[in-house]
């Protein structure tokens, strides 16, 4: 990171957690450059871009302060109360579909996906080096990279692990069909029909779908919107239910935006591994951080090898190439079996390419620009959501990832609001289908992953008089 990036995202972190609050006036150029000994230019550079990114405002002759905006910044919405029920099996899939495909319509202003802009990645570099790495590929490739894949890829993957401080082998890493494959693989690796299935409540719905595909039952765990899954509540579904798995994603959690803290992702490991319940561990969002460092995967923790880490290149650098991967830990033999029963092997030239990409270097450049437009544009959501929804909204303000969550007033339908604002191009992720029993009837998960501009300003000022309506 450059340092002027470094300072820039230090002052956002202590903006976010509320060290510096809307108004306070930041450090001088002159005080920051000598205290930080980092030359006048540098403070500039950083402070132009927090200003870029809305955080802060520049006052006449006065210096830069905590932009006021922030005060508009709607409260999060409170822990959900722990479901405590019964292992639920599922009837979600139609819901879902119905819902993605309107998100999926390029004319709709996207709040409803699941998916970042395709605009955000180096799609033009990625294709001079797949057209190059293609032209050199040896023809015995389609043979050399069946299941697990690659050697050059896993390669450059277990170099990303260890750069995070995880010791993870080569060999132990499984190349899927984008991560919903390895979740797919590692849910069938450790269950049988019939099992049931920990999840977070609320959960990503495609964790439903797999759960209802495969005849799972899920357990539904209370979820903190900030710090993730309930530790308790899940010990004693664990103790009432006897699940054989636990689903979770640890790191910028789907929908909420949660980031669980590292000392409860340990507690997470010790006490699964007490039961002896393989995690199955979605970190498809791990790398778009806003803070300082990549937050860890709680299979850093995992000394038993029953976390099963599933992750992708699909959000972060190659949309649509879908290449991702599991590093299963003690399952990686029967995951590798799996796939090759079910797919037999990922695109060669894919895998070619991205590992190519890897080994070239520019990934961190482009995941830390990728980082700061995020981090941007989630401001601009916010300040707009407090803005334009009625009191008694609430929203979570992830520290990564491009999705946040709101709870609108209880009266309101968020399936009504979805239709509602469908017919004005605007799509929405309904609460209901984040769940099995379809609770969070007044919640949306909203989309910040798309450029900030005139049309999502006006779109968002169009579902914040939706929400309004309902409400009374
Ligand atoms: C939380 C989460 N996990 C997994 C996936 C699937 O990732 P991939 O596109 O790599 O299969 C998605 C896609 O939207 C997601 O949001």
């Amino acid at each position: 990171m450059k340092l002027y990036e470094t300072l820039a995202t230090d002052i956002a972190e202590s903006i976010r957690n509320g060290v510096l609050k809307p108004g306070d006036r930041l450090p001088s150029i002159r005080h920051c450059s000598q205290s930080r000994r980092i030359s006048a230019s540098t403070v500039f550079q950083a402070y132009y871009q927090l200003e870029a990114q809305g955080l802060i405002r520049a006052r006449d002759r006065s210096g830069y302060f905590v932009a006021l905006g922030q005060t508009e910044i709607l409260p999060e919405p409170e822990p959900s109360p722990s479901p405590m029920g019964e292992a639920i099996s599922l009837d979600v899939s139609e819901h879902v579909f119905e819902v993605l495909e309107s998100s999926l319509m390029r004319s709709v202003v996207p709040f409803g996906s699941a998916f970042p802009s395709p605009l955000l990645f180096p799609l033009a570099r990625l294709g001079q080096v797949f057209a190059s790495s293609v032209q050199k590929l040896d023809p015995w490739s389609s043979v050399d990279d069946m299941t697990p894949g690659s050697a050059r890829l896993r390669r450059q993957i277990a170099l990303r692990y260890l750069t995070d401080g995880l010791q993870v082998h080569t060999n132990d890493i499984v190349i899927t069909n984008g991560a919903l494959e390895a979740l797919n693989l590692c849910l069938g690796a450790v269950t049988r029909p019939g099992d049931s299935v920990i999840v977070e409540s609320p959960t990503f719905y495609a964790a439903l779908q797999t759960l209802e595909r495969l005849g799972l039952h899920a357990i539904e765990v209370a979820t903190h919107p900030r710090e993730g899954v309930e530790l308790d509540a899940m010990e004693n579904a664990i103790k009432r239910h006897r699940p054989q798995a636990c689903w979770l994603m640890t790191n910028f959690q789907n929908p909420l935006g949660s980031l669980m803290p590292n000392a409860k992702k340990q507690a997470l490991v010790e006490l699964l591994t007490r039961y002896d319940i393989p995690l199955i561990e979605d970190d498809v969002f791990g790398e778009l951080y806003f803070g300082a460092n990549r937050p860890i995967p709680a299979k850093a923790f995992d000394t038993a090898g029953i976390v099963m880490h599933c992750s992708s290149f699909s959000k972060c650098l190659a949309p649509g190439y879908r290449i991702g991967w599991t590093a299963p830990g003690r399952y990686a033999r029967k995951v590798g079996h799996l796939k090759l029963m079910t797919s037999l092997a990922s695109s060669a030239p894919a895998q070619e390419a991205i590992g190519t990409y890897l080994e070239k270097g520019g990934y961190d450049k482009h995941l830390r620009r990728l980082r700061q437009t995020l981090s941007s544009q989630q401001s601009h959501f916010v300040r707009a959501i407090g803005e334009y929804f009625p009191a008694g909204s609430r929203a979570t303000r992830p520290d990564g990832g491009y999705l946040l969550w709101v709870e609108m007033p209880p009266q309101v339908n968020a399936m009504e609001v979805h239709r509602y604002a469908l017919s004005e191009g605007i799509s929405t992720a309904p609460g209901p289908i984040f769940s099995a029993k379809q609770e969070f009837r007044n919640c949306l998960r909203l989309n910040y992953g798309h450029s900030w501009d005139a049309r999502s300003e006006k779109a968002l000022a169009t579902l914040g008089r939706i929400v309004a309506a309902l409400s009374n």
